[in-house]
């Protein structure tokens, strides 16, 4: 193994196989015909080097196998074809609280952990602290974790792992079930780490971080290593071809019958029992995304429909779905914005609602309801709060 590289796959295959049906007994298992055997092959011959120091992002789309190679990566798995070396002390943070006993206490779990990856009673001793500090668990430090949640499981996992003076650190997609304020902590932390030499592999679906996180960004396409470099480049790639994806796919349902578009509606702003006022016009605020072709959005006022809509920019709601919906959003137009006149806007209660409906049968994909009331004189929002 070259002494520059912490990672070194060659010609690396590996094949899951599944049976068609289950077989009951013994006597079925033992006759069972190799027909029965389905073979998936998840990675084909896939070569790469990943250097000390760098950090590298996998990419693909759901089934990709980007878990896969993570686990292959960390030993939980072992190819059927060529090499996975590595090379330095290695962590990973893949499947949620894998490595965490339910029943013992967070701070119980530490030491079990840290254990593992090499560290004596001492050394886990000089280290509690920081890592407990960083997990923000409080209490809950001392609580089987069996009675975490997600996002508490994901902590602590987090907090031993930066912790245990690895040299190559993998990590699957997990952050995205911390809370805004932890994701931000761990992507501070993970700077960190990239600038300290560090070698840190992470699968993210959150595409905009891995363009401001990593040097580098792999590809994977059906079992294929599809590209591999600068991450905008790359990632605007995979974009172009989960548009074609997409719409094939789509295409395809249609021509099946089996087409149910998707898609989602949403009311930004007023919220929900809102009071607004009749002084001047209502704005409203909302977003839609779906995989229809042409797409309509409606806004109706107590089942009246609003007639000044039109689609406007979200840049935040085109990056949150720009993956899923390759090919189908476009930036400029994920929004609208719709007024209702001051004029129609009678005291009382009202309802508003979006609905977002397949441009070609009009069927609806989603529809959003809310109710707000308008008044001569509303209390804001901000005075509400305080008062
Ligand atoms: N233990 C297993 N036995 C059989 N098939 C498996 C096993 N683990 C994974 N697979 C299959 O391998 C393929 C790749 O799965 P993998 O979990 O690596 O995808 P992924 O890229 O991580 O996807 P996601 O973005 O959804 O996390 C899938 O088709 C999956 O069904
Ligand atoms: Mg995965």
């Amino acid at each position: 193994m070259d002494p520059r590289n912490a990672i070194e796959i060659r010609h690396m295959s590996k094949t899951f196989r599944t049976y068609k049906d289950k077989q009951k007994t013994l006597k079925e298992r033992l006759t069972r015909r190799r027909g029965d055997v389905i073979e998936n092959t998840v990675l084909d011959d896939i070569s790469l080097d990943i250097k000390k120091g760098e950090t590298v992002a996998l990419i693909g789309t759901n089934g990709s196998g980007k878990s896969t190679l993570l686990k292959l990566m960390t030993k939980i798995l072992y190819p059927n074809k060529g090499t996975i070396e590595t090379q330095g002390k290695l962590t990973s943070l893949l499947e949620l609280g894998a490595g965490f006993h339910p029943d013992f206490t967070g701070r119980e779990n530490i030491y079990f952990n840290a254990a593992v990856f090499g560290l004596n009673r001492e050394e886990i001793d000089k280290r509690i602290d920081d890592i407990i500090e960083f997990s923000e668990l409080g209490p809950f430090i001392d609580e089987p974790v069996r009675t975490y949640s997600s996002g508490m499981y994901m902590r602590l996992a987090f907090s031993v792992a930066i912790n245990v003076d690895a040299e190559i650190l993998l990590i699957d997609e997990i952050l995205a079930v911390g809370d805004q304020h932890f994701q931000n902590k761990c992507f501070d932390k993970l700077e960190e780490l990239r600038d300290s030499e560090k070698t840190i592999v992470i699968v993210s679906h959150s595409l905009g971080m891995v363009k401001i996180l990593c040097s580098r960004a792999v590809w994977i396409y059906k079992g294929k290593l599809r590209l591999d470099g600068d991450p905008t480049y790359v990632i605007s790639k995979y974009l172009e071809q989960s548009a074609i994806d997409n719409k094939e796919e789509v295409k395809k349902a249609a021509e099946d019958q089996e087409a149910v578009p998707r898609g989602a509606v949403f009311i930004d702003s007023p919220v929900a029992f809102q009071s607004v006022s009749n002084q001047e016009d209502l704005k409203i605020n909302g977003w839609a995304v779906s995989n229809s072709e042409n797409e309509v959005v409606e806004v109706l006022f107590d089942d009246k429909p609003v007639t000044d809509i039109h689609r406007s920019v979200r840049s935040d709601v085109f990056r949150a779905y720009e993956e899923d919906y390759a090919g189908f959003i476009d930036e400029a137009t994920v929004g609208y914005i719709a007024t209702i006149p001051k004029e129609e806007l009678v005291n009382g209660s009202h309802h508003l609602e979006a609905i977002v409906r397949d441009g070609k049968t009009k069927r609806q994909i989603d529809r959003r309801s809310i109710r707000i009331k308008v008044d001569d004189n509303p209390v804001s929002a901000e005075d509400d709060k305080k008062g």
